[in-house]
């Protein structure tokens, strides 16, 4: 029998909704719970499975790539928004197949938004961009130790903005204030090893309580098991430290002679600085060089994460030694003699 235009149709509606089921992304098929009891199942280990599903925004910087990998070790499914493709591929391999699922997203699109946040259960940005969080019950905001609305740095300022914005938004939301981190890729003691002149900036008297990347990702994986905690979560490091002595350590893990450069007096760092922006590269910018000279702070930590964090000398050779030239590079590790009184602490 030839088929007529009118039996056509229902024929034609199936048609169409198969192509759009074949449309649909493989994670669609199964709906996870946004609440309710979280269940824990599979082996210990690697295949341990912890029933939680995160979304790390800002998964492909610094703190994000060690987020993802304390999250999905332990068997969280964690949800890695990307924007280059290239940018994302080291996360792969850190979690047990189907584990880390990768969704592309701009900033600007809600419905991208909505999309990596539909099946999880806790969020974390670490974008210091607000996000909508479109239902999930828990919500961490990573900002800054230094976050405070009279802080003489933009970069800070806005960070304390920010911070008022989330708890506009999200009443119950953890804000968590990490220090200035150390680490493989951190910009303080590669900084340092690199530019030491730039850290001369106010008699290298600025103070700073430097905290392992480590410990605030693991205190960030730690926060999934606590049904909640609103409010804000400082983590600093052990030890509040100046410049010059973090200098001296780098230099003398290095084997790199100090720096003879002069220290460099402020009004003179502020306009290299302005005079450097004309460079496409990322350079010092004048609101860093107002953020180095002036007050960091150092308030201790706040709330019990689970985590003792480690002191900058137990880590600082796995850093530092590709600074070291040739003949130095298996030499031992040589501390500065004395932290306290020589450098003002
Ligand atoms: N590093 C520190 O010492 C330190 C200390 C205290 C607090 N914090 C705070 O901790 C958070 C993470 O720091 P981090 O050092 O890991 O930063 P980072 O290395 O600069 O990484 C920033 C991340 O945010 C993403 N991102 C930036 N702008 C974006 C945009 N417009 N749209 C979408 N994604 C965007 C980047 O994605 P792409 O890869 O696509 O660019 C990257 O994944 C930040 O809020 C930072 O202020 C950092």
């Amino acid at each position: 029998m030839l088929a007529t235009s009118t039996n056509c149709v229902p024929l034609r509606r199936a048609v169409a909704q198969q192509r759009k089921n074949l449309q649909r992304a493989y994670h669609d098929l199964v709906a996870l719970p946004k609440k309710g009891p979280i269940v824990s199942y599979g082996p210990p280990g690697r295949s341990a499975t912890t029933g939680h599903v995160a979304t790390v925004f800002g998964c492909t910087g610094f703190l994000g790539r060690y987020t993802v990998a304390k999250l999905a070790k332990a068997g969280t499914q964690v949800v890695i928004p990307y924007r280059e493709e290239d940018e994302k591929r080291h996360l792969k391999p850190m979690g047990d197949l189907g584990q880390i699922v990768m969704t592309e997203w701009d900033l600007r699109r809600d419905d991208q938004i909505e999309e990596c946040l539909r099946h999880s259960d806790i969020v974390y940005n670490l974008v210091g961009r607000d996000t909508n969080q479109a239902g999930v019950p828990r919500f961490v905001h990573v900002s800054h130790l230094n976050a405070a609305h009279d802080s003489p740095s933009a970069f800070y300022k806005s960070k304390a903005r920010g911070d008022d914005l989330v708890r506009e938004a999200f009443p119950d939301a953890t804000i968590v204030r990490p220090a200035i981190m150390f680490g493989y890729e951190d910009r303080l003691l590669n900084n340092m090893a690199l530019w030491p002149i730039w850290w001369k900036l106010n008699n290298m008297a600025t103070k700073i309580r430097p905290v392992h990347v480590f410990d605030v990702a693991q205190a960030l994986a730690n926060l999934i098991s606590v049904p909640s905690l609103p409010g804000v979560l400082n983590l600093p490091g052990p030890s509040t430290l100046t410049y010059e002595y973090l200098l001296t350590l780098v230099s003398s893990v290095t084997y790199n002679p100090h720096s003879r450069a002069p220290v460099v007096p402020k009004p003179v760092a502020l306009a290299l600085a302005r005079a450097a922006q004309a460079v496409w590269w990322p350079a010092l910018s004048p609101d860093e060089v107002v953020a180095g000279t002036s007050t960091m702070l150092t308030c201790p930590a706040t709330g019990k994460v689970g985590v003792v964090p480690d002191e900058i000398e137990q880590h600082a050779i796995s850093y530092l030694r590709r600074y070291r030239s040739a003949e130095n590079f298996t030499r031992p590790v040589v501390f500065p003699s004395s932290r306290d009184a020589e450098y003002g602490l």
